[in-house]
């Protein structure tokens, strides 16, 4: 397996299938630890190394196994580590590949506040293989902070992971998906000056140099050429120009076709264009390509794996402002499709870049499409910041994509797509308009607008405007991007779940 492809990674990551937890030699040790005390499995036999220390802490109730308590007991008796650190999961029977995948990642980001040279975790023999892999991946997104420009660092990667009673082949897949959330982390965080559609273009590049994918890079000349007017209209407020980008993976296994095509919004700042937005909701808009992020973080991260399929991943990158050239309301732009959208919002761009993302992606004639977007506010109002929304014009792939997200611990919703709601998006002067009459049902009016553009293939469209972004910390990631879908995205080209 090729070395990793984000440089987050700290010394390295290892399993040691053989170490021990009287025996190993590291700052920390990390057990888990269910509600209703220390029982059988590997807790236990840390417990029975340091002389039943957790037990007698769990006895008299200063360690609970509450989900996400993370309890340091420093200088343990007889072994030779500095501490163990306990960390919850809450119910037994409510423990999955998500709740190890934060569990690990509350520890790792607690011991991460210092320089650690090495923490060792221990698996428990009964966590099924996804378990294991998601827990790992956890532990090395969590010992990663979001602050990239501070002097001072609020977390510093350890030294060396050791995780013990694992499989090596498990633990550098938890690796490697922990380089590809960490990446979607990285491009997200950086400011919108710095990032925006041609750098964003090149950190792709970078990436698919890394990971030996084929890439395409459409610059404003190549757009014009490919009638991509839709995403030229977005990017023309900008001093930016847009880009698209189109990654290419074929796994030996793969297809002729593309099997799968994911779609990723890289809408590199989103000011609402001359339906200008608000300060305090400007404030957070460099997430706005938080899914073209996923989709490349993602792909890399599936080359990396060599799974067995052929993918295209491609991303629309534009940044939205209010130049003196910028797209106006009422103005008639005609998408690479031939489908005629009125500009009533300029604000609603998200769809308006996806509408030729779309086209392009459905010309190459993958089996199925799968879309990442922080397309609508109106979907945190629907679900909240953790939920992601699922719409679909196929409810099989919807299924597969819901079963993929949960597998790894992303909640996710589906929404209505009653044709009623097309009705919502009919223009007067033209084939669609870019909002629906009024604000109610906004996440399902703009999942209409998408729907226009997949031509029939089976498709799920993901908004992911509430979990891309964490304006508050959480006990398992500190405040800022959070790599929402790439695990998920991840998981659904590893085939029918
Ligand atoms: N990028 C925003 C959606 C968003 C909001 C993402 C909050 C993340 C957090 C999108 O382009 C947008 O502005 N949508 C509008 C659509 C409206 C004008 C129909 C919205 O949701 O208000
Ligand atoms: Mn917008
Ligand atoms: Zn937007």
């Amino acid at each position: 397996m090729p070395p990793e492809f984000s440089p987050a990674r700290g010394g390295g990551i290892v399993a040691d299938p053989s170490a021990r937890p009287d025996t190993v030699e590291a700052d920390a040790i990390v057990t888990f630890l269910t509600e209703g005390g220390v029982g059988s499995g590997a807790v236990a036999t840390v417990d029975a190394a340091a002389d039943g220390v957790i037990s007698r802490l769990a006895s008299a109730g200063e360690i609970t196994g509450k989900r996400y308590e993370c309890v340091p007991i420093l200088a343990p008796p007889r072994l030779r580590s500095g501490q163990i650190v306990v960390a919850g999961l809450g119910r037994r029977e409510d423990v999955d590949a998500g709740v190890l995948h934060r569990a690990a990642a509350t520890a790792a980001r607690q011991l991460a506040g210092r320089p650690r040279a090495r923490v060792a975790f221990v698996a428990d023999a009964r966590w099924t293989p996804r378990e294991l892999e998601q827990a790992v991946a956890g532990a090395a997104v969590g010992m990663v902070g979001q602050d990239l420009y501070r002097a001072e660092k609020k977390r510093t990667s350890f030294g060396t992971t050791l995780w013990l009673g694992a499989a090596d082949d498990v633990v550098a897949r938890g690796g490697v998906i922990a380089d590809g959330v960490n990446l979607a982390r990285r491009l997200v965080n950086m400011p919108p000056d710095e990032l925006y559609p041609q750098t964003f273009a090149e950190e792709a590049a970078g990436v698919a140099g890394r990971t030996g994918m084929e890439i395409e890079i459409w610059d404003e000349e190549r757009l014009a050429r490919e009638r991509c007017q839709a995403i030229l209209a977005v990017g023309r407020g900008s001093s930016r120009p847009p880009r698209l980008v189109l990654l290419r993976y074929r796994g030996v296994g793969g297809g002729t076709t593309p099997d799968l095509a994911f779609v990723g919004k890289g809408v590199t700042f989103d000011s609402g264009g001359l339906s200008l937005k608000p300060s305090e909701s400007m404030l957070t808009m460099k997430c706005d390509m938080s899914g073209g992020a996923a989709v490349v973080a993602a792909a890399a991260t599936i080359a990396t794996l060599r799974l067995p399929v052929h993918l295209v991943a491609a991303v629309g990158l534009a940044e939205n402002m209010t130049g003196p050239a910028a797209y106006k309301l009422g103005d008639v732009i005609t998408a690479r499709s031939g489908t005629t959208i009125e500009v009533h919002n300029t604000d609603a761009e998200g769809r308006v870049v996806l509408a030729d993302v779309l086209d392009v992606v459905r010309g190459l004639s993958p089996g199925r499409i799968v879309d990442a977007a922080t397309l609508t506010g109106a979907c945190m109002v629907a679900l909240g910041h953790d939920v992601a929304g699922l719409f679909a014009n196929d409810q099989e792939w919807c299924d597969r994509v819901a079963r993929a997200a949960r597998a790894v611990g992303e909640p996710v919703w589906q929404m209505p797509m009653y044709p009623e709601y097309d009705d919502q998006i009919r223009s007067e002067v033209a084939d669609i308009k870019n909002v629906g009459d009024g604000r109610w049902g906004g996440a399902i009016t703009a999942a209409k607008f998408l729907e226009r553009f997949v031509g029939g293939i089976p498709w799920t469209h993901v908004d992911i405007a509430g979990p891309a972004f964490a304006e508050k910390p959480r006990p398992w990631i500190d405040g800022g991007a959070t790599g929402a879908f790439v695990r998920p995205l991840v998981e659904l080209a590893r085939g029918p779940g």
